[in-house]
């Protein structure tokens, strides 16, 4: 069984959690893209764990955690997640392995991206400066570094140098203070020593587990949105998003994929920069912001708020070819008077649909909603759908209706049990 999680928005719909609950039962929990801009939270008890490059069902203690050859690895934001793991008593020896093919993100990739968009200025584009653009820009003109460099230290000393010196170039025309190569490769060297040993080539091994009907949950990050060639570009994230990246990123043939869940927020946010049809201001938003700790789990930004956008939805998960909906955060809706759902875009009188606009048409267009009432009762602690108020059921519905996909997982609340499951 292969099952394939992701982002229908613009991000932080609510992945993190609903990969942790799908992996109780899981053999292999894989990240296969994108790096540390993803934020995912699992929320257990008391605790807060932030994943980002850790695969968020790792808790699982069955479950053995995948960073397949898609994703790019910051070696210090990874060790850091190792060991708080550590703290809490999550040992992750012979529970993890990292593709040799892994990217690295290098700290001259860090300081590229804020470099570029400070320079941008009111045109930046609001990255997580994590280095991902300029860490994957390097992977496709050959320029990058993989996780397999580290295996001769010579041959990466030399490899890293000749690199950090055009960079190091590059940053002065920016004006920018240059890396210390020889502080960075003294900190690389320690990094090196502690993930070595979780460092093994993966393929054989998701090949062997498919072949052995093993339980494969892949975990998506971002939101199709955001997708490197299906976003409102530059406006984007440097990877793919969708099911064929899983092919690329992980080596897995899409068409063994059995679920595929699309996960839809019951109102949408967006960090950074870029057109959101359906943003909106003023108190219910910040209510929503507020209620919904709509602030980055990777970078604490304060995150846009605005309507559920289902003529994006309906593109996304039909890109993403998702067959099971996984509504979250519909608890933040409560007492939320009007409730909007954007249900197709017009532009000069006339229809037009996501596919078809760019940012400019995006910024430009008006979005056609429709109006739902909202509910006041608490729904936080309710576990089935015939329990919900009226009004949130004929909610769901129509999302459910709209998109012909059907739902099987309504998220109620933050707390790893605060879930309806269908
Ligand atoms: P991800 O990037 O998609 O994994 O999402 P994030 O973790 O960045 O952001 C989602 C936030 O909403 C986190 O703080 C979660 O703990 C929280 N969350 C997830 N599902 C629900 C839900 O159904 N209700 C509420 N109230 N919070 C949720
Ligand atoms: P999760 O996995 C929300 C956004 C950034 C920025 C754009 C480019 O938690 O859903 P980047 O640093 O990737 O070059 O920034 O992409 N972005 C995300 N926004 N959640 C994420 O991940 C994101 N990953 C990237 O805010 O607009
Ligand atoms: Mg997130």
């Amino acid at each position: 069984m292969i099952q394939f999680v992701f982002g229908s928005q613009w991000g932080d719909e609510g992945k993190g959690k609903l990969v942790d609950y799908l992996a109780a039962d899981a053999d292999y929990v894989v990240r296969f893209h994108g790096g540390n801009n993803a934020g995912h939270t699992v929320i257990v008890g008391e605790k807060r764990y932030p994943f980002h490059l850790l695969p968020s069902g790792i808790l699982n203690p069955k479950a053995i955690g995948v960073i397949a050859n898609g994703v790019i690895v910051d070696l210090e934001v990874l060790l850091e997640e190792i060991n708080n793991l550590a703290k809490d008593g999550y040992l992750l020896k012979n529970k993890l392995l990292i593709s040799p093919r892994c990217h690295l993100i290098m700290p001259y990739h860090k300081a590229l991206d804020e470099a570029y968009e400070n320079a941008r200025g009111k045109n930046k584009l609001g990255t997580t400066r994590r280095g991902i653009g300029p860490t994957f820009a390097d992977k496709v003109s050959y320029n990058g570094l993989r996780m397999y460099e580290l295996l001769d230290w010579k041959g990466f000393v030399e490899k890293f140098t000749f690199q950090a010196k055009i960079k190091n170039k590059i940053l002065k025309l920016f004006g920018v203070k240059p890396i210390s190569v020889k502080k960075e490769l003294v900190k690389l060297a320690e990094h090196r020593k502690t993930i070595l040993p979780y460092v093994r080539e993966v393929y054989p091994v998701l090949q062997k587990a498919q072949n052995d009907n093993k339980k494969i949950l892949l975990e998506g990050a971002h939101g199709v949105m955001l997708d490197i060639d299906w976003s409102p570009y530059p406006y984007s994230t440097g990877s793919n998003i969708i099911r064929g990246a899983i092919n690329t990123g992980a080596g897995l043939p899409v068409s063994r994929i059995n679920r595929s869940w699309a996960v839809v927020k019951a109102y949408l946010s967006r960090v950074g920069g870029g057109p959101l049809p359906s943003e909106f201001f003023g108190k219910t938003a910040d209510q929503i912001r507020e209620r919904g700790k709509e602030f980055g789990t990777t970078t604490g930004r304060p995150r846009r708020i605005g309507w559920l956008d289902l003529e994006a939805v309906k593109f996304t998960t039909s890109l993403a070819e998702a067959n099971r909906l996984a509504i979250t955060k519909i608890d933040i809706l409560t007492s939320v008077k009007e409730i909007k759902v954007c249900i197709s875009y017009k532009l000069n009188g006339k229809k037009i649909s996501y596919v078809e606009s760019g940012y400019r048409e995006l910024a430009k267009l008006t979005p056609i909603y429709k109006s739902f009432p909202g509910w006041t009762e608490p729904i936080d602690k309710i576990k089935k759908f015939s329990r919900l108020p009226k009004n949130c059921r004929y909610y769901l519905k129509f999302i459910e209706d709209f998109l012909q996909i059907p739902i099987f997982y309504i998220g109620t609340g933050p707390e790893r049990s605060q879930f309806i499951k269908i």
